[in-house]
């Protein structure tokens, strides 16, 4: 593993994207990020964060985030993020991000932050811990992607609400002051992202489920992957057909499969046509899912084994990404008339 060596080239497009280390990573995540992140970096010039400073918008046992923030790390890599490739590093190593933070919250309107779906959804789940940093934590993601000028940000569904109010705060500063950011764009992946719960698939399966069967994580042995999938919610009904509204058990195991095997859903209903019962497609689904997920998990470990190793990944990641900021940052406090040192 050669750690970032190349120059920011910018002739190529320019794409950030981070993740919050606060959970066990999950074949969701592999699906609706990460297989789009390494297929995507060849292409452009890559950024990818381990966001540990919007982790503590909620509690976090400080052991745990720590050594979350190296698993997650390490996944990025085991995942397929080269950091030959691209700048891997953790947000909090690189505190350009909360300076230019706190300029932008000086430009966004309470209301702005007020209408967020994720701040109300997030405040009702946490009501005992409804911080100023929950309210405020889209600026945070806004000055993540303006620090380096992405063009292009690869994100959920869900987190399209924060990208347009980091385009707003990008027009507005460059409008206020003079040109300045790049104003990015959300790349949302149209097909296959999302993987849904084995317990409950009318819900995302999400890293912090406290219901073990109900995710599938790429640290799974095979024999847990294979039970798993054996006592995967199905639905009634035998035949393998997608239908999201009325099959939603099997239509996320075919998703499962997609994600595992390539195969198209109309191959897979070509392929399991006529068999009886969901026991042979399910055991399909199970062996590509461990075929998937096995050189995964083998390389997380051996990766997350390497402390030094992985140490001087994050700390070339965050010296290449500091270089970028500090440049971004000297601009913008510069044109909001702070005296320069
Ligand atoms: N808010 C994002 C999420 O929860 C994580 C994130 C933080 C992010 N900063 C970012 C994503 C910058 C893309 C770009 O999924």
């Amino acid at each position: 593993m050669t750690p970032h060596t190349q120059p920011s080239a910018p002739s190529r497009k320019t794409i950030l994207s981070g993740m919050q280390p606060t959970g066990e990573l999950n074949i969701g995540h592999v699906a609706g990020a990460l297989r789009n992140w390494v297929a995507l970096q060849r292409e452009y010039d890559s950024l990818f964060c381990v966001v540990d400073q919007h982790a503590i918008t909620v509690r976090q046992e400080p052991a745990k985030l720590r050594k979350r923030t190296l698993d997650m790390a390490a996944m990025f890599i085991a995942a397929g993020v080269d950091p030959a490739q691209s700048v891997v590093f953790v947000q909090s190593h690189v505190p350009e991000h909360v300076q230019l933070a706190w300029v932008l919250t000086c430009m966004t309107g309470m209301g702005e932050c007020a209408r967020m779906t994720q701040f109300k959804d997030k405040s009702e789940k946490h009501a005992d811990n409804i911080n100023v940093g929950l309210f405020t934590y889209p600026i945070l993601m806004a000055a993540d992607i303006l620090l380096y000028n992405a063009d292009l940000v690869p994100v959920g569904q869900d987190q399209k609400q924060h990208l347009e109010l980091a385009r707003n705060l990008a027009e507005r500063f460059n409008h206020h002051y003079s040109a300045t950011f790049t104003v990015p764009e959300p790349f949302i992946p149209k097909v296959g992202g999302k993987i849904m719960s084995l317990q409950e698939p009318t819900k995302k399966m999400s890293k912090s489920d406290p219901n073990e069967k109900a995710s599938l994580f790429l640290i799974d042995t095979d024999d847990q992957i294979r039970n798993k999938i054996k006592r995967a919610v199905t639905d009634s009904g035998t035949d393998i057909v997608y239908d999201e509204e009325a099959r939603p058990g099997v239509s996320n195991l075919m998703s499962l499969y997609h994600i595992a095997t390539g195969a198209s859903f109309a191959d897979i209903e070509r392929e399991f046509a006529g068999s009886t019962g969901y026991a042979p497609f399910k055991e399909a689904v199970a062996e590509a899912l461990v075929a998937y997920i096995r050189p995964i998990r083998e390389r997380f470990l051996e990766v997350r084994s390497d402390t030094d190793g992985l140490s001087a990944i994050l700390r070339q990641g965050a010296d290449h990404a500091r270089d970028r900021a500090r440049k971004t940052l000297r601009k913008v406090y510069k044109k909001t008339g702070f005296v320069e040192y």
